[in-house]
């Protein structure tokens, strides 16, 4: 923190139509060490309720994406001792605290976290029955959060799961509060994107089967769990090109 970049962290407040990748990495980076205090506060009951409405996990493979510091990801090894549990972060410095910190609570576990950007997952199709993705998509462009989605149905197996935490609507003081912080910062904060999301999902194949809004510390937390109903656009589309979606205006 001790050359604290502002240049690289503010950006002109817009609705983030490309994804900003490289301040999201440098940000997160430089934040992973205390990341921990904004999981406690705001996002750990969020992530016990997406874990309780996933339902039983133990024997899966799982993969998590966007871990942050690892606090979801060391529940998911505890709730699944006798599967495989994968992780990936954007920021090396939040996927190496995850992976450290995982190895020393559950040193016996089949766990494993690098960084890895979302929009290019190294793994084959049909990998996985459950993919677990907490407030990421708020950071991503709007062609690249349907571009992850595609890139979810593709390493799913049939009938896998998405359980996904999305910041949620809550007072229209707190989502003004929420896009200005966003138009600052919007490398740490990105914007609102859960009215779209449910949509979104369906257009990949994926089909909301579970909905929670929890708060915590007034901070509002939408949990949805997704189970992949098709192929869309056929597996191997990684590359592919896909179509601009439209945010809902004003997110
Ligand atoms: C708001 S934090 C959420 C962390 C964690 N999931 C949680 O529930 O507390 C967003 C995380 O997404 C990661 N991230 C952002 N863009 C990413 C990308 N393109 N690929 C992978 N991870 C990304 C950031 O590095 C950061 O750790």
């Amino acid at each position: 923190m001790s050359e604290f970049n502002w240049t690289l962290a503010y950006r002109q407040a817009d609705s983030l139509p490309n994804t900003i990748a490289e301040r999201t990495r440098w940000i997160y980076d430089r934040v992973s060490a205390v990341y921990p205090l904004s999981t406690m506060f705001f996002h750990s009951r969020a992530h016990r309720t997406l874990l309780a409405e996933t339902g039983a996990i133990d024997g899966m493979q799982v993969l998590e994406v966007a871990t942050g510091s690892g606090e979801m990801f060391r529940r998911l090894i505890g709730a699944n001792s006798r599967g495989a549990t994968f992780g990936l972060d954007l920021s090396p410095n939040m996927a190496a605290r995850t992976q450290r910190e995982a190895r020393k609570k559950h040193p016996q576990s089949r766990a494993h976290c690098q960084a890895v950007d979302v929009r290019n997952l190294p793994f084959r199709n049909r990998s996985f029955d459950l993919l677990v993705c907490c407030y990421l998509l708020e950071l991503l462009g709007a062609d690249d959060i349907r571009l992850t989605l595609r890139e979810f149905t593709r390493v799913l197996r049939d009938d896998g799961t998405v359980s996904m935490v999305l910041i949620g609507q809550n007072s229209p003081f707190f989502n003004r509060l929420y896009k200005i912080c966003g138009g600052a910062v919007p490398a740490f904060w990105g914007r609102q994107v859960d009215r779209d999301v449910p949509d979104l999902l369906r257009s990949v194949g994926l089909e909301v089967v579970r909905e929670r809004v929890v708060r915590q510390t007034g901070y509002p937390s939408r949990v949805l769990i997704a189970r992949k109903v098709r192929d869309e656009g056929g597996l191997g589309s990684r590359n592919g090109r896909h179509p601009a979606i439209a945010l809902a205006p004003g997110s």
